[in-house]
C-alpha cells in the first residue's frame, strides 16, 4: 500500500538547511511513501476571532493535512524552541475545537541546526505540541542533526554518506511506523 505523507519545514528561508534536508528525505524515502512539501508561508496568525470566517490560507492548509496519511516535521530550532511559524500552522490546524486535522496522523520529527545542540530543544518542545494534537510521533530512532552549514554542496546534495544513510534508515524506520498506525 502507498501512503502519503506531508512534509512541513519550519524555515521559509529560500537557501534553508532544514529546506535541503527535507528533499533529502523525500529522495531516501522508500517507495510506498510519496512525500510532498505542504507550504506553510502564507498562513496568517491565528486568530480565534476568524474561526467564522477562516482566511482562505487556513482552509487550504486543513485540507492539506486531511489528504495526507502521516507528517514529517522538519524544524530548525530558534531561541531553543519551535519557529513560530510551524508553531502557528500547527494551531491553526488543531481548530476550531473538535476538527483537529492532525488527530490519528503518524508523524515524525527531525530538527536541522547549524550548531551542536542539534535543534534538542525545538525537537522536544515540537513533540510536546504534536502529543497534544494527537500525532503518534515515532520516538525512535531520534534524528537531530547539528553542524548543517558543512553538510550540503552547492547543490543541495549531502557532502557525507554517514547523514545519507542515517536519514534513510530513518525513512525505513518511519515507513514502518506508518504501517503500524495506519488501518
Ligand atoms: C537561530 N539558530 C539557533 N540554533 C540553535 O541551535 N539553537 C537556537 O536556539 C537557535 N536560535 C535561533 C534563532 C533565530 C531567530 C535564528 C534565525 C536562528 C540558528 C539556526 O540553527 C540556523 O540559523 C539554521 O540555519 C536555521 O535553519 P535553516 O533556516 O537553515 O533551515
Amino acid at each position: 500500500k502507498k501512503f502519503k505523507i506531508g512534509v512541513l519545514v519550519g524555515s521559509l528561508r529560500k537557501e534553508s538547511f532544514n529546506l535541503k534536508t527535507a528533499k533529502v528525505l523525500m529522495e531516501v524515502a522508500p517507495k510506498s511513501l510519496e512525500l510532498e512539501l505542504i507550504d506553510i508561508s502564507n498562513i496568517p496568525m491565528f486568530n480565534q476571532d476568524l474561526e467564522g470566517t477562516p482566511p482562505e490560507e487556513w482552509t487550504t492548509l486543513r485540507e492539506a493535512v486531511k489528504a495526507v496519511d502521516g507528517l514529517i516535521f522538519v524544524t530548525p530550532e530558534y531561541n531553543r524552541s519551535v519557529p513560530a511559524v510551524l508553531k502557528n500552522a500547527i494551531d491553526v490546524g488543531s481548530r476550531p475545537y473538535g476538527k483537529n486535522v492532525w488527530t490519528e496522523k503518524p508523524g515524525a520529527v527531525v530538527s536541522v541546526s547549524t550548531g551542536n545542540i542539534s535543534g534538542f530543544g525545538a525537537n522536544h518542545h515540537l513533540r510536546q505540541s504534536l502529543a497534544f494534537v494527537n500525532i503518534p510521533t515515532m520516538a525512535q530512532p531520534e534524528a537531530y542533526i547539528g553542524g548543517a552549514a558543512d553538510l550540503f554542496d552547492e547543490k543541495g546534495n549531502l557532502k557525507n554518506d554517514s547523514t545519507k544513510k542515517f536519514l534513510t534508515t530513518f525513512m525505513e524506520a518511519f515507513e514502518k511506523w506508518v504501517q503500524t498506525i495506519v488501518k
